[in-house]
């Protein structure tokens, strides 16, 4: 099972909630392959999150990048591509062949190779880049609020006073 550690950290507190979703469902991914029989249900769900997940998230993670002129930002986005390419294919083969055991263990193959080659070594450049007294958060809300309820605990925004930042594409900076 994944666990987080301070090595994810990215410096922007949403983000960093957005990653913890992702683990609780690879997690999730973990202990349906643990059974002895596929449930459909599950793993319709699972695959619908990655599909909802990868659509907003990398969006909102790109923006805040961009707006701290992170130089991991070409890179990001690259493999946010590839990424994207590779579930668009578990999705057609998903499509096709059900939810084969085999087709789920290469999903979480790849979902925890993502972890370990894409957020710790691209998107924790991100702590760098970030000033000591801004938070981030999500924008629309709405969009987001699906993949809030998989959270384990938490709030979907986290630190910041509110209320007295500006705007920016989804990246609120406190006193800007
Ligand atoms: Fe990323």
């Amino acid at each position: 099972m994944l666990e987080w550690k301070p090595d994810y950290e990215t410096g922007v507190p949403a983000v960093d909630t957005q990653h913890k979703v992702l683990f609780n469902n690879i997690n999730r991914l973990e202990k349906l392959l643990d059974k002895d029989e596929i449930e459909r249900a599950e793993a319709d769900y699972l695959l619908d999150f990655l599909k909802q997940y990868v659509a907003q998230h990398f969006q909102f993670e790109e923006t805040c990048m961009a707006r701290y002129q992170c130089p991991a930002h070409p890179k990001n986005k690259e493999q946010h591509a590839q990424l994207q390419n590779a579930l668009a294919h578990f999705n057609q083969d998903y499509a096709t062949f059900g939810p084969l055991k085999e087709l789920l263990q290469r999903l979480h193959a790849t979902m925890v190779w993502w972890i370990n080659s894409h957020i710790l070594k691209v998107d924790s450049q991100l702590k760098g880049c970030v000033p000591s007294k801004v938070f981030v958060e999500l924008s629309p809300e709405p969009d987001w609020s699906a993949l809030a309820n998989h959270m384990i605990s938490g709030k979907l925004v986290a630190g910041g006073a509110g209320g007295a930042g500006t705007a920016l594409g989804g990246c609120r900076i406190a006193g800007a």
